[in-house]
């Protein structure tokens, strides 16, 4: 099985659909990504430019899985380019993904860390709590996976809220003040994370004043993607292996350098790279 995950499997893309003006959604087979976990991450290798990591967006039925991918730099915006029936490349999934607790949770994401999010939220109201959802982005435009989260947490009574930063939809502002507020009135059990790490820096500050457990996921640049190359490295983590997603607990011990630097390329210190 380790050996089949570690294979690069060649696969077609069936369905690629922009999800925003900036972001699209590649959808593809292949049996082990459909039975991922949700915060599990695939290596998607794009034929003659680079591979890349890449969280599952959706993950099965049937077999298909997918990605839902911003277009920030050389690799991802080739992918951009491809369409239905062209191949890509899939190693993985990687990573711990997140552990669904019991009780109540609240879902805290930004941008396209938005991906991870979604299937968790379809799993977590079998756990018999309430789930709610804070989804946040700069423009109405670029809210992901709104309708879905919606249409899922609906028919468990979970609450969704949207905000963007124009206030273009929803409530106008940030993610994390409306987290804020909600942490003030409620108790939750556990909070879920993953976006910019700026956002997931002020939502870890909240789980500690709050003292309410944290499962963020986390962004570094990967190489191997099976702990052998260091390029992910956080304090004595490696994102690839030990994460993506850590615990308040694991965040907690590299707070000198969550939410402040991030290895760059030559693995010196660098500013925060948010493609989130
Ligand atoms: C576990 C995991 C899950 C992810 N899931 C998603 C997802 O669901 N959707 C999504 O869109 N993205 C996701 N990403 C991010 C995605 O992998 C990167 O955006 C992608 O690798 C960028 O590749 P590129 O060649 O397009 O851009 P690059 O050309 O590599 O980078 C774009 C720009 O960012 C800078 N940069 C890149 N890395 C660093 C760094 N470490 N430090 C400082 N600057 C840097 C580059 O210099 C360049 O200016 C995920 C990353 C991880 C680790
Ligand atoms: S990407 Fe190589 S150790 Fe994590």
């Amino acid at each position: 099985m380790l050996t089949e995950l570690n294979r690069l499997r060649i696969t077609k893309i069936s369905e690629a659909e922009r999800a925003s003006p900036t972001v699209k959604t590649f959808t593809f087979q292949d049996t082990l990504c459909s039975e991922a976990t949700p915060g599990q991450f695939a290596m998607v290798w794009i034929p003659g430019v680079d591979e890349v990591p890449m969280s599952l967006s959706t993950i099965g039925p049937n077999g298909r899985a997918s990605i839902t991918v911003a277009d920030v730099g050389e690799a991802t915006h080739a992918l951009h380019q491809k369409r239905a029936g062209e191949i890509l490349g899939i190693r993985g999934p990687y990573g711990n993904g997140f552990t669904p607790a019991h009780g109540n949770a609240l879902l805290v994401g930004g941008g396209t860390g938005l991906a991870p999010l979604a299937p968790l939220s379809e799993e977590l109201p079998t756990l018999h709590g309430r789930v709610t959802f804070v989804a946040g982005a700069k423009t109405q435009r670029e809210l992901l996976f709104l309708d879905r989260i919606m249409t899922g947490l609906s028919r468990s009574n979970g609450k969704v809220f949207a905000t963007t930063e124009d206030g273009s939809y929803g409530i106008k502002g940030l993610a994390t003040e409306v987290a804020e507020q909600l942490l003030e009135k409620e108790r939750f059990d556990m909070i879920y994370t993953c976006g910019p790490e700026e956002m997931m820096y002020k939502v870890f500050v909240l789980a500690e004043e709050y003292k309410t457990p944290i499962q963020a996921s986390l962004e570094r640049l990967m190489r191997c993607a099976i702990g052998i190359c260091g390029s992910c490295v956080i304090g004595g983590f490696r994102v690839c292996k030990d994460g993506p997603v850590f615990s308040g607990t694991q965040l907690r011990a590299v707070q000198e350098e969550f939410g402040r630097f991030m290895r760059t390329r030559a693995g010196k210190e660098g500013p925060i790279h948010d493609s989130r």
